[in-house]
């Protein structure tokens, strides 16, 4: 496939990203996305859209009833109705908070911040959101939620070719990037990146057949 992020050579392969996802296309370590998102290549797998991506880490993600996920009110609707079914099955709360405009990028930090309680579990949010276009500070909430031993996960669905995308410089356990939109890249296009140091008990979305000698099932 080649595209404005250059010739994408795929290979199948069955990486676990902490369980969250097994055998799928990825791109092959040193091809152009990877590097340009940081030498990532490694924790990249290939998803059809940002949508989908999170599908699957709210689909693996370990919640119980009462954890929470929190998240703003400028979510993209498919990506609020992903985490909001995976709530309803677990028992766990989807807890929007109101970014307030004018907008301002540190205010947001310490919105969420102040929301946090001892059953947040993951932060979801936007780089750049949907309706508004507005630049979340992604680097500042990474950092203090890992202070405060909390994931988070972002839908830099707009991001790729819009914004410099530095995976490592922003810190989020799980980002989600389209590479159909800014990229110019063919329909279809699109990564989820999960750190490999992640551990929170993710489940498995799915099995891929080399699976069955590398899974303990979780029953
Ligand atoms: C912030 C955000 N997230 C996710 C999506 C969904 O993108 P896709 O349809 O490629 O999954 C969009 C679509 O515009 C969006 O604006």
């Amino acid at each position: 496939m080649h595209s404005a992020v250059g010739s994408w050579r795929w290979k199948e392969t069955q990486l676990s990203f902490s369980g969250v996802v097994l055998q799928i296309y990825s791109f092959k370590p040193g091809t152009a996305l990877g590097q340009a998102l940081g030498g990532r290549a490694d924790e990249l797998v290939f998803v059809p859209n940002s949508t989908t991506g999170v599908n699957v880490v709210a689909q693996s993600f370990a919640l119980q009833p009462g954890d929470e996920i929190l998240t703003t009110n400028l979510e993209y609707g498919a990506c609020d109705a992903a985490w909001q079914r995976v709530c309803a099955q677990s028992g766990a709360q989807y807890r929007r908070v109101e970014v307030s405009l004018p907008f301002d990028r540190e205010a947001v930090v310490k919105l969420l911040m102040s929301a946090v309680s001892s059953r947040t579990k993951l932060i979801y949010f936007s780089h750049i959101t949907s309706t508004t276009a507005l630049i979340l500070p992604a680097a500042e909430i990474c950092a203090a939620a890992r202070d405060r031993g909390i994931a988070t996960f972002i839908d830099g669905a707009h991001a790729p070719g819009q914004i410099p995308l530095d995976l490592d410089a922003i810190g989020a356990d799980f980002y989600v990037g389209n590479c159909h939109k800014w990229l110019c890249a063919p329909k279809g296009s699109a990564f989820l990146h999960a750190r490999a140091s992640f551990d929170a008990g993710c489940d498995c979305y799915q099995l891929g057949i080399r699976a069955r000698h590398r899974w303990s099932f979780r029953l």
